[in-house]
């Protein structure tokens, strides 16, 4: 796996100690009382875990299944979700965790979603964010750390449906994709 990686974006022991620092700021501001955590599936997985393991506070945990890459380096624009039933949020203070904010557009739906289905307030983090204009009105209220606008592998991020149990940040040869 080691073999396919151009070169490591972000190492290991940053992004652990910049999640403890990111859980910490999460914990700071959401509302007292519990909170329901949902993790945008796959690639918010790992990025969940790690978080997660740093928060001092009761959470119920939601995943919620999406599509929006269908297999490329290119976000198709379009989100999917893959889930019909979407998870109850009616009144409860909403935490969502994704991997990247890229274009933006599956912040974007699913809080649309979250919002019209009655939850009390929503939030999002996600480990990365590409540096990029977006035309998406949500906003993302905690990131772990900016990169430029070019496609990433690791901590929950595939490269066709791969990769992802990379523990750090990498960018792949450019033979990988030919
Ligand atoms: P959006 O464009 O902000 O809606 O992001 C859609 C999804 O595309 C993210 O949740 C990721 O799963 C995926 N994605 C965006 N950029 C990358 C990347 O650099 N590597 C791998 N997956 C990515
Ligand atoms: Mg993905």
């Amino acid at each position: 796996m080691r073999e396919d990686i151009e070169h490591i974006l972000i190492q290991e022991s940053e992004i652990r100690s910049r999640l403890a620092a990111l859980a910490a700021e999460i914990e700071r501001d959401l509302p007292v009382g519990p909170v329901l955590v949902v993790i945008v599936m796959k690639g918010g997985l790992v990025f969940a875990v790690d978080l997660l393991r740093h928060m001092n506070r009761a959470v119920e945990l939601e995943c919620i299944q999406v599509s929006s890459y269908h297999g490329g380096t290119e976000s198709s624009g379009k989100v999917d979700l893959v889930d019909r039933e979407l998870p109850s949020v009616r009144g409860k203070h909403v935490l969502l965790l994704d991997d990247i904010w890229d274009t933006g557009r599956t912040v974007e739906v699913l809080s649309d979603h979250m919002r019209r289905a009655g939850a009390a307030s929503l939030r999002a983090a996600v480990l990365l964010a590409k540096k990029k204009t977006r035309d998406v009105a949500t906003p993302v209220e905690y990131v772990g750390f900016e990169i430029g606008d070019e496609f990433v592998v690791g901590c929950g991020l595939d490269y066709r449906g791969l990769y992802r149990n990379l523990p750090y940040i990498g960018v792949l040869k450019a033979g990988v994709y030919t």
